[in-house]
């Protein structure tokens, strides 16, 4: 009998499948269309063990009790007309993994659904690319509990390792596997926007040359920065184009997205949790997609930016110091934004599992999370983590230098939307009065909405005839 049977055979789904059977699992596969499954075993998958089926209830029969089916389409109905499909086949018990980069909410929902049936559910978020897929993802698994014994030993063999640990670990009910993978994705925009307001300065603002900043971020690379985006920051900085000069200078500045960014924002928008970091980032892909209206804009109140009149040395460690503060920062959101998703939706994430699953095989995986890891195994519950006293210490000694580098965009005219939301943020969490008084004054002035005060208990409303004296 099989070990575990896979569904889907696109590059992720081929990948993963070879990763198992390389790592001694018995690996039965199905693809809708036969002729790709076909293909998969005669070229990549040959002498790897894999067996394929044509027929779907064969399929499934090939499989060891409980049942273990891991499916690899397409986010979205693909994956419910799946489980329709596998339903009629499966026995109480049996388990139905979902590798795709499935919407939260539905795989809440599907993890319910199958519940009630006695059909264990689990959405997994595989982070790491096609790469990652086929030699060591970060795993992220979530939903229903009782599956996670009897896949506990494929999912981990098969993930990346940060020496001896394991990229995979059990994080808590339903939709939590995919919620924190797209948490994670949100963090990616956030920490790569970040990178490239960094470029900007330097660029735009100091002038450095390729070969500068290839150094620049070579060393921010062998500092607390290490990281893997900081790393392959520094090989395109390297890469010429056929002509000698720098490939990135000839990159045009708009930039993609497949929306993951978007739902984490509409997430935290949802519970109440600022993300600012995250949402600038979006924004700013938005903006950079607006090109024509940016070089309307351009063309008619100019695009000038004041150089920097500053050291290049001194101001290479200023912004070290202010990149490792906003990432502080922007960590702290999103972390901040799974506690508040875990408690809403009752799946208790187990946020230091987070951060150890997120130290390798993914793109922001970097020596950073170790310390995040650290500040969950002091306090498993903080809710934030600028509180934690590694944390709040390392921000102590960087946020001078993210208030001057915020300054410096702002004098010199080069946009720093996320460095900003990082120190606005700061400002604001820490801030044991805001002016939002004022701003609930004006409510109750214009619409009645009431307010508490200060010298009352919280709960009690009132109302005050503001233009009485009139
Ligand atoms: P296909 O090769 O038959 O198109 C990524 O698109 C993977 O999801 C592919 O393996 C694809 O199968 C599969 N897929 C997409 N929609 C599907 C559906 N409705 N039912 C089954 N598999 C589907």
């Amino acid at each position: 009998m099989q070990d575990i049977g896979l569904v889907g055979l696109a590059v992720m789904g081929q990948n993963l499948a070879l990763n198992m059977a390389e790592k001694g699992w018995a690996v039965s596969v199905f693809n809708r269309t036969t002729s790709k499954m076909d293909e998969f075993l005669e070229g990549p998958a040959q002498g790897s063990g894999i067996v394929g089926f044509s027929d779907f209830e064969e399929f499934i029969g090939s499989l060891e009790r409980p049942r273990k089916l891991i499916l690899m389409v397409k986010a979205g109905p693909a994956v419910d007309a799946l489980i329709c499909q596998a339903l009629p086949f499966l026995d109480e018990g049996d388990i139905l993994i979902d590798g795709g980069n499935s919407y939260f909410h539905d795989t809440k929902r599907r993890t319910e659904e199958l519940q009630a049936k006695g059909i264990l559910y689990v959405g997994a978020g595989i982070s790491g690319g096609e790469e990652g897929a086929r030699y060591g993802p970060s795993i992220m698994p979530g939903g229903n509990s009782k599956a996670w014994p009897h896949i506990k030993e494929i999912m981990q063999s098969i993930s990346a390792h940060v020496g001896k640990k394991p990229c995979c670990e059990w994080l808590g009910g339903g939709g939590s596997g995919h919620y924190v993978k797209m948490v994670h994705n949100g963090i990616e925009y956030a920490d790569m926007q970040l990178i490239a307001e960094s470029y900007d300065l330097l660029n735009r603002g100091l002038g450095c040359s390729s070969e500068e900043l290839e150094s620049v971020f070579s060393h921010w690379n062998r500092s607390h920065l290490n990281s893997y985006l900081i790393e392959i920051t520094s090989k395109i900085f390297a890469k010429k184009d056929a002509d000698g000069a720098p490939l990135v200078d000839k990159i045009l500045d708009v930039a993609g997205q497949k929306g993951t960014g978007k739902w984490t924002v509409a997430s935290a928008l949802d519970l109440g949790v600022p993300l600012s970091l995250v949402g600038e980032a979006v924004f700013t892909r938005y903006l950079s997609a607006r090109i024509e209206d940016r070089q309307r804009t351009g063309e008619s109140i100019g695009d000038d930016v004041i150089r920097l009149k500053i050291a290049k040395k001194s101001f290479y460690k200023r912004l070290e110091k202010a990149l490792y503060a906003a990432k502080i920062i922007s960590y702290a959101q999103g972390f901040y934004l799974m506690h508040e998703a875990s408690q809403e939706y009752a799946w208790d994430i187990n946020l230091g599992a987070c951060a150890l699953m997120w130290r390798g095989g993914c793109i922001i995986r970097s020596a950073f999370l170790g310390k995040i890891k650290e500040a969950y195994d002091r306090d498993p519950n903080l809710s934030l983590l600028i509180l934690d006293p590694f944390f709040k210490k390392a921000l102590s000694r960087s946020i001078d230098s993210l208030r001057r580098i915020v300054v410096s965009g702002a004098l010199n005219g080069i946009p720093l939307p996320c460095f900003s939301a990082a120190l606005s943020w700061y400002d604001g969490i820490r801030s044991r009065r805001l002016p939002t008084n004022l701003l609930q004054a004006q409510r109750d002035l214009f619409g009645a909405h009431t307010f508490e005060r200060t010298d009352k208990p919280r709960g009690n409303m009132f109302h005050a005839d503001w233009l009485s004296g009139e």
